[in-house]
């Protein structure tokens, strides 16, 4: 994995295999320390732009040989696009694309500049750790069953070093890094379980990813058998893992940042189906191998665990995963089936394959009958409809909390990680009465994101809810700044950010 660090000095001056310098969309004359390497090089970055080869448009990447003229050999443009739009996503998607380039020029050691940490408006600490998650995320590749791991360009960029003049900035600088650095290799941790295989990735590995998590942060691990499960009455989970030989585990990580007040905490409920085929509701052939994502809200919980065990908040954080395969055969529940959930609510299985809010019924009843918690979110990739409304750009946010959604989105600003939220009326809520149960586990075809969500709220008890349905967002079909094909990591980051904000809040 590459390294990053922040020194101070001249990044003209020193040497490296190739250094990245940065340029605004329209300018003319290169500034800042884009402008030293440009004089160093006798006008070179200038005349490129005035020809017109260079335009600072985002992710723009002009390659310049110095042929001795200072000790680095290649000069890197890098564009960071118009002025008034820039921000610390911006600088967290070029990095990324720069990143990709030098590793396709087989660079091994790379300087950079603090990317709008003197010209642009962002503090020096936010430029860096902006840097650091989309050099890291950038990078990834998930190629651990390829035989020639990363293919043509199987060279990995070793080192990258911010160059900063101004030796005040160095420790924010380097803060940056540090935070950045966390929170891209737990989302790397959320993008390798997502991405393993259905046949590598079931409940029980889960289960020790989670407790390897644990030993590495010191965080507080249970892992619940289904003996457990049967003793606690959790019918609505153990309904969907009849048709599966694999055992589901339920798996409850805890960070204990403010001892002297447990009853003020957070619970993050992850949907964690190892593989949805439908049950005997079975899924299409088409794409269904996709569906080994369905346990993206899990493997967020578990990385964003591990990121708030490292970063150490002040507020107490609980992580909830029901990991559980949804299969088809002899034993697997049928729809018409009437299961009870742990909170003695019975739920006609109308469909096998809305089995999500199954599995989360029983874990947000774990989470406030067992734990106490005061707040839940759930984070599940849980209706094809979400596609249908948002596409794969954005989470769908819903909840019962005004305070937490509001919370939510504030946070998914900052991460970058795009959210809306939709609206849980309650008039909607009818879809989901059954003749034979207390309430059914379809809503029809309208609104089905909505009716999912009421669905769930049904076992939220009141307390402050949040729902995130990442059925669009969990996997990417294509490459974009930090996002590479395959899992995003999506929402971890958010989550992190959420707990990070509700501690600074009390901090005050
Ligand atoms: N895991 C799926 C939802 C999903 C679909 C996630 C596409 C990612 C991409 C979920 O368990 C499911 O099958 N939901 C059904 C519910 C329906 C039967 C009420 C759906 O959305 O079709
Ligand atoms: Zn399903
Ligand atoms: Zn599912």
């Amino acid at each position: 994995m590459v390294h990053i660090n922040a020194v101070p000095g001249d990044i003209a001056t020193t040497a490296a295999d190739a250094m990245v310098v940065n340029l605004f969309e329209g300018v003319t004359a290169p500034e800042g320390g884009t402008s030293a390497v440009d004089k160093a090089l006798d006008g070179a970055i200038s005349s490129l732009i005035e020809d017109g080869e260079i335009s600072g448009k985002k992710g723009e990447t002009t390659l310049i040989h110095t042929f001795g003229r200072i000790p680095t050999k290649r000069v890197v443009v890098l564009g960071l696009g118009k002025q008034d739009k820039f921000d610390s996503h911006v600088v967290r998607d070029v990095s990324a694309s720069v990143a990709r380039y030098l590793r396709k020029l087989k660079v091994k050691k790379a300087t950079s500049l603090a990317h709008g940490a003197s010209i642009g408006n962002l503090s020096p600490r936010e430029s860096a750790q902006a840097t650091a998650e989309g050099t890291l995320l950038g990078l990834y590749r998930f190629d651990r069953y390829l035989s020639k791991n990363g293919g043509d360009d199987d060279k990995e960029l070793e080192e990258l070093t911010i160059i900063e003049q101004d030796g005040a900035k160095l420790d924010a600088l380097n803060e940056g890094i540090t935070s950045g650095t966390v929170l891209a290799q737990s989302a790397q941790l959320v993008r390798d379980m997502v991405n393993e295989p259905p046949n590598v990735m079931f409940p029980e590995r889960m289960a020790e990813i989670a407790v390897e998590v644990a030993k590495e942060t010191g965080l507080d691990c249970k892992v619940l058998g289904i003996e457990d499960m049967q003793l606690l009455g959790m019918g609505a989970l153990l309904g969907v893992t009849a048709g599966s030989a694999r055992e589901p585990k339920l798996i409850i990580l805890q960070h204990n940042g403010d001892p002297e007040h447990p009853e003020d905490n957070i619970a993050f409920a992850g949907k964690g189906i190892t593989f949805d085929t439908g049950g005997i509701s079975l899924k299409p052939a088409a794409n269904m191998g996709n569906m080994k994502s369905d346990m993206g809200g899990g493997a967020s919980v578990i990385g964003a665990m591990r990121a708030i065990g490292m970063l150490k908040p002040n507020i107490n954080v609980i992580g909830i995963v029901p990991a559980v395969e949804n299969m088809p055969g002899g034993r697997a529940q049928r729809p018409g089936d009437i299961v009870r959930a742990m909170n003695g609510k019975t739920i006609e299985v109308d469909n096998t394959d809305a089995e999500g809010r199954l599995v989360l019924a029983d874990a947000i009843s774990y989470a406030i009958q067992e734990i106490k918690a005061k707040r839940v979110v759930d984070i599940a990739t849980l209706t094809g409809a979400m596609v249908t409304a948002l596409g794969n750009v954005t989470t769908g946010v819903m909840g019962r909390s005004q305070t937490l959604v509001d919370a939510l989105l504030e946070a998914s600003y900052a991460t970058g990680e795009k959210m809306w939220q939709m609206p849980l009326f309650d008039e909607y809520k009818s879809q989901n009465k059954s003749d034979w149960a207390d309430v059914k586990n379809t809503g029809g075809a309208p609104a089905g994101s909505i009716t999912a969500a009421l669905f769930i709220s049904e076992f939220t008890e009141g307390i402050e809810w949040a729902h995130m349905d990442i059925a669009g967002t969990a996997l990417s079909s294509k490459e974009s700044g930090h996002i590479v094909k395959g899992a995003t990591g999506v929402p971890m980051r958010t989550l992190v950010r959420l707990v990070q904000d509700m501690a600074a809040a009390k901090d005050v």
